[in-house]
């Protein structure tokens, strides 16, 4: 069956999902560029390699990251910090590309952040049963900017808990193509990532790619 009038409209994206004040999914918000990103992805991982990063702790971390923009998201026994510099090869991280931006400045606007403007893309490679523990992302400059999160691949619950690493967290789904924005109120809620499970996805086979947009200066 054919709607004729409404042919020749765009579809119509599918309203917020809001988890609290400041904080919403927006499904399938990134699903038309996919591909376009999964191919800078590449181009990225090609100049600045994913690596297991060490935390201050002395643990290996289970997700594979690297980055893209002005900062660089880095971990290791002296703690968190960002970095101008690949600390595998002492150069910048690659520029972040332009689609990159223009989806972060969009998905942060849909969400009713003006204006985002991200200096560092931390890209997070998730295999089968990879977690990331609840945590804050708080060491960025400032915490009026939001955070971009963009979910690539094969599909994760994401947990959405409260101020407190306590406070019991929400499971919200989240497959290729969809987007969760906080700020606000909501800029220091705990968030983590569940074990993923056995999945494939026609473009990262058995992986999961988290795009994270911050504002880190
Ligand atoms: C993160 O908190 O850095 C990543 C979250 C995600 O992979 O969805
Ligand atoms: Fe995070």
């Amino acid at each position: 069956m054919t709607l004729g009038l409404f042919d020749d409209l765009p579809p119509s994206p599918l309203p917020p999902e809001v988890l609290e004040p400041g904080a919403m999914v927006l499904r399938g918000f990134a699903l038309a560029q996919a591909a376009d990103l999964l191919q800078a992805v590449q181009q990225v991982a090609a100049q600045a390699p994913f690596r297991h990063l060490v935390t201050p702790g002395g643990l290996r971390m289970s997700v594979a990251m690297t980055n893209c923009g002005k900062l660089g998201w880095v971990s290791d026994r002296s703690g968190y910090r960002y970095d101008r510099m690949d600390p595998d090869d002492g150069q910048l991280w690659p520029p972040m590309p332009a689609l990159f931006k223009r989806l972060a400045l969009e998905a942060a606007q849909a969400a009713g952040f003006e204006g985002f403007a991200p200096d560092a893309c931390l890209i997070n490679r998730y295999a089968p049963g990879t977690r990331l523990s609840l945590h804050q992302d708080r060491d960025e400059g400032n915490y009026a900017h939001p955070i971009v999160s963009v979910s690539l691949g094969i599909p994760a619950v994401f947990l959405w808990g409260g101020a407190q690493r306590a406070d019991k967290a929400r499971r919200i789904a989240l497959v290729h193509g969809d987007v969760v924005v906080w700020g606000g109120p909501a800029r220091l809620r705990f968030h983590g990532v569940l074990p993923l499970r056995e999945a494939s996805h026609p473009l990262t086979g058995a992986h999961r790619i988290n795009l994270t947009f911050r504002k880190a200066s």
